[in-house]
């Protein structure tokens, strides 16, 4: 169990990044959803221990991740946003490199855990060339193996499939499912999909402040029958957008699907419409007045 309590993160420049966050997380994978710059990437980096919070705690189950760093990143796995720049070295020495990191002292037993991770991700034919010549998805998928040397209890991987194409993300959404189920996975991400597809329980962040903290099933039951949506013009967008509660287009076959949301029948045209997590998030973010870039 992961207990956050009152995290408040402001930097030097005076943006607050976080805002009285506090989330209990159990076992299993955790979607914290939230446009840009919610403070996704700050909460994840001051749970994997990279900085400090101002005020508050966390707790994984009885190591103090604020002032235990130590203990903590030794049941860490961490896939960063940025990797930053990948060095012109091999995945196979890499992972070795890293698993000696992490306590594996052992050679033969490192060889056989960093063998077996490139399997797990699919990289085993590829594990001699250098990670920095590495396509996107294969990167990411490198990254999770990076993050679950030495079987750790908290898995953190932030955006990791922005910029994945549908295969490799699909790849991904496996390889993070397969992680054994006592250990808490958080994944921050700004894809609706990728919470939908994958979390039993999820968090939406914006402006540094948890908006809601429920299972994406009891969220979307609540807001059943208040959806609507219609196909309508493009250049007639801003006009609906005066009239009614908009929550999002999307185009469907070259058409634009508005989504609104409605205490009653709006009528001209609209119908019901099956709600998903999209429209959880969008009506959230409405909600608290945050909008999101385009
Ligand atoms: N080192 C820093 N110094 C100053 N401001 C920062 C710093 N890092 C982040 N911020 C600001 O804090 C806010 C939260 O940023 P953060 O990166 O945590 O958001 P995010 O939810 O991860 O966004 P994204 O989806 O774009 O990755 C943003 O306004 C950002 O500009
Ligand atoms: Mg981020």
């Amino acid at each position: 169990m992961l207990s956050i309590k009152n995290l408040s993160k402001t930097y030097s420049n005076g943006k607050q990044a976080l805002d009285g966050v506090s989330l209990e997380i159990s076992q299993g994978m955790f979607g914290l959803l939230g446009p840009n710059g919610a403070g996704k990437s700050t909460l994840m980096r001051t749970l994997a221990t990279l900085q400090d919070a101002d005020t508050g705690s966390a707790f994984l189950n009885d190591i103090d991740i604020l002032n235990d760093k130590e203990n903590l990143r030794q049941v860490l796995g961490y896939l960063p946003q940025e990797f930053g720049t990948y060095p012109r070295i091999s995945a196979l020495r890499m992972l070795d490199h890293f698993a000696v990191l992490k306590g594996v002292v052992n050679k033969g037993e490192r060889k056989e855990l960093v063998n077996h991770l490139l399997n797990e991700v699919n990289l085993w034919d590829s594990r001699k060339m250098a990670v920095s010549n590495y396509s996107g998805g294969m990167k990411q998928r490198f990254g999770i193996a990076q993050a679950l040397i030495g079987d750790p209890k908290l898995v953190i991987v932030d955006e990791p499939t922005a910029g994945l194409d549908p295969e490799e993300r699909r790849r991904f959404h496996n390889l993070l499912a397969d992680i054994g189920s006592n250990t808490v996975i958080i994944l921050s991400t700004h894809i609706v999909d990728d919470v939908s597809d994958l979390c039993s329980d999820m968090a939406i962040m914006g402006n540094g402040k948890i908006l809601i903290n429920e299972k994406p099933k009891d969220v979307i039951a609540k807001l059943e029958g208040s959806v609507y949506s219609k196909v309508v013009e493009r250049n007639e967008l801003s006009d609906y957008e005066a009239n009614y509660q908009v929550l999002f287009s999307t185009l469907v076959g070259g058409r634009t699907k508005l989504n609104i949301v409605a205490d009653s029948d709006p009528g001209a045209g609209f119908c019901a419409t099956q709600v998903n997590l999209e429209d959880v998030y969008f009506s959230t973010l409405r909600d608290n007045q945050i909008s999101i870039a385009a």
